[in-house]
């Protein structure tokens, strides 16, 4: 009993540092080498919605939220040190918009999914280091897109590696404090 007792205590001391609480917190693959869909999203942390956030220079009519999350592994390295470890994972959810159901009279609220959008940092994996999947709401596995696109606007405009933490309330002062953020990202342009 106590020979059980100290290796309970024992993994509880090692296992502290930011262990991930189970396998969809890491990503996973296909042996094509595409990205399992990590099913389990929605009990990560959530980091903040944005409301018809748009890059183009003609976006259609429809505003869509977009909700981000990481897990909670990641995200307690994230407080420690104000980088993203390797195989930390993210979804970018989007989610339609309405106004007037029920009793609501203005301002909108989320409906259906349309799908996610999936980044991955994984060091040996990706020569490029972080790789880019969308998956529509059946979709199980994906492919990672080729680098134009997701990936260069990721590189070039993120204030935190290539994560948009300029529009994060909760992770910009983290970042600010351990020197790794990047103000001029977060200029008007
Ligand atoms: C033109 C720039 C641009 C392109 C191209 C782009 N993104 Fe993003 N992405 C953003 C911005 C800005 C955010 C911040 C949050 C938001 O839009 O809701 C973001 C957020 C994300 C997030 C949440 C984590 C983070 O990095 O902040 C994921 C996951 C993501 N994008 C995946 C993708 C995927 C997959 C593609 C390609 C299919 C893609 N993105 C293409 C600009 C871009």
């Amino acid at each position: 009993m106590r020979r059980i007792l100290a290796v309970v205590v024992l993994i509880s001391i090692c296992g502290v540092a930011a262990a991930p609480d189970s396998l969809s917190d890491m990503p996973r693959y296909a042996s094509d080498n595409s990205l399992l869909r990590p099913d389990g999203y929605r009990e990560w942390i959530y980091l903040s919605s944005g409301l018809g956030m748009n890059y183009s220079a003609n976006p259609g009519d429809h505003e869509m939220f977009t909700n981000v999350f990481v897990p909670r592994w990641a995200y307690k390295e994230f407080l420690e040190s104000g980088k993203w470890p390797d195989k930390t994972m993210f979804v970018v959810e989007e989610r339609g918009s309405e106004s007037r159901g029920s009793i609501n009279k203005r301002g909108k609220y989320q409906t259906d999914s349309m799908g996610i959008g999936v980044e991955v940092k994984d060091e040996k994996r990706f020569p490029e280091r972080w790789a880019y999947f969308g998956f529509s709401e059946e979709r199980k596995s994906a492919q990672a897109h080729p680098k134009e696109g997701c990936w260069e606007c990721h590189e070039n405009h993120a204030a935190v590696e290539h994560t948009f933490v300029q529009f994060y309330p909760t992770l910009k002062p983290v970042a600010q404090k351990f020197g790794t953020y990047r103000q001029e990202r977060a200029k008007v342009q």
